[in-house]
């Protein structure tokens, strides 16, 4: 796939994959070649990639090219399965937050078990697997999210008041650097504006990373959506201007009672919008549920680099705080289900049976009835 636009983080080809270097935007477009697993890590952890969907996808195509390019594999479709496993491992251990990665992860490893055991499977069969498996994953992802705006487009327009257009804020970036295509929350807000409904999108700079006023308002400048960047902390008072129609954000990890850890800054928004009686949404695919945690307190939140705090430019920059302070610097928080209004997914719209907390489990055990 080639580079349409300066809007595609990922591009892959089978044995090619390029990343944009998200670090450099919106100043500059500069594409990194990723060669393996290896260097897909280093992606990640270095957030030239990143946005939990993106992660994943990023993650499973740096080994899909490594597979592509492997030269001499001498062992057996059993070998295959342990030399996967490990490099998804390792991969996993990039970012602990978003469980997107380790989603496709126990996926991948699940589709390479079985071809193994295929009588007669060779290796070459298995890495084919591999490799058909981890495309899909692009590929699923900009259908999954398109449905995400459709549903969530849906709901919000519920809050019209007489027809007028509403107005979102929302956080962090959740568009199409964040994921294959269209985004989770950035998706329900485009499609918002395709229906004519929006007025206005608000973006926060979203501190320290910024990656609300360098990809978000990039992404919503790019797209001609009428857009305003506000500082994070002047969140609370534009609601209380009553101009926030609903808050829209996107989700690292949501807990199977709907507890979601997303950037850092999202807690403090809900809170707000709680305060002001405004609808808070979060927006993410199914592979962002993760219900082998019954609440958010089973979350591990990433801590990230003091420098990002203490250069500008998130930590890219030169000095800008005091020499000698110390520095907590958690890359998320976790919104408890009672301040969410609704978790808006490829498959409908999570609400809450009443009660302070979702049933995530219940919504799913009915998709797969359903099927
Ligand atoms: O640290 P980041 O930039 O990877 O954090 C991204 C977020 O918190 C997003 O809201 C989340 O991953 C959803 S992206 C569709």
């Amino acid at each position: 796939m080639a580079a349409a636009d300066s809007l595609q983080s990922i591009c892959y080809s089978r044995g090619s994959l390029r990343l944009l270097d998200q670090r450099k935007l919106p100043l500059e477009t500069v594409y990194l070649d990723i060669k393996d697993s290896s260097d897909g890590w280093y992606a990640i952890k270095d957030m030239v990639v990143r946005g939990a969907p993106a992660i994943a996808i990023a993650a499973a195509l740096s080994l899909a090219v490594e597979v592509s390019n492997l030269k001499d594999f001498a062992g057996s479709g059993e070998d295959v399965v342990v030399f996967i496993a490990s490099k998804l491992d390792y991969l996993v251990s990039s970012r602990p937050t978003a469980v997107n990665l380790s989603d496709a992860s126990t996926k991948l490893k699940e589709v390479v078990r079985r071809a193994a055991a295929y009588a007669g499977a060779q290796a070459k069969n298995v890495f084919e697997a591999y490799l058909e498996a981890a495309e899909i994953l692009l590929e699923d992802d900009v259908a999954s999210n398109k449905a995400i705006g459709g549903y969530g487009a849906a709901i919000i327009r519920l809050q019209q008041n007489n027809g007028k257009k509403l107005s979102l804020l929302t956080h962090c970036n959740t568009g199409s650097l964040a994921t294959a295509g269209y985004g989770t929350a950035l998706g329900v807000i485009r499609s918002l504006n395709s229906e004519g409904v929006l007025e206005r999108a608000y973006c926060t700079e979203t501190r320290p990373f910024n990656q609300g006023s360098r990809l978000t308002a990039f992404e919503l400048v790019h797209d001609k959506i009428p857009a305003t960047l506000v500082a994070d902390s002047a969140a609370a008072a534009l609601m209380k201007e009553g101009r926030v129609g609903a808050v829209v954000v996107g989700a690292d990890r949501v807990a199977a009672n709907g507890d979601t850890a997303n950037k850092i800054g999202t807690y403090s928004l809900a809170l707000c919008a709680k305060h002001h009686n405004i609808p808070f949404y979060v927006a993410a695919p199914l592979t962002s549920i993760d219900l082998s945690l019954s609440s958010g307190e089973e979350i591990v939140i990433e801590e990230r680099s003091p420098k990002e705090l203490l250069n500008s430019r998130g930590g890219l920059g030169e000095q800008i705080a005091a020499s000698g302070i110390t520095v907590w610097n958690p890359a998320f928080d976790v919104t408890p289900a009672s301040l969410i209004a609704g978790i808006i997914t490829e498959k409908g719209v999570i609400l809450k049976e009443g009660g302070d907390s979702f049933d995530i489990k219940a919504f799913a055990d009915k998709l797969t009835g359903d099927q």
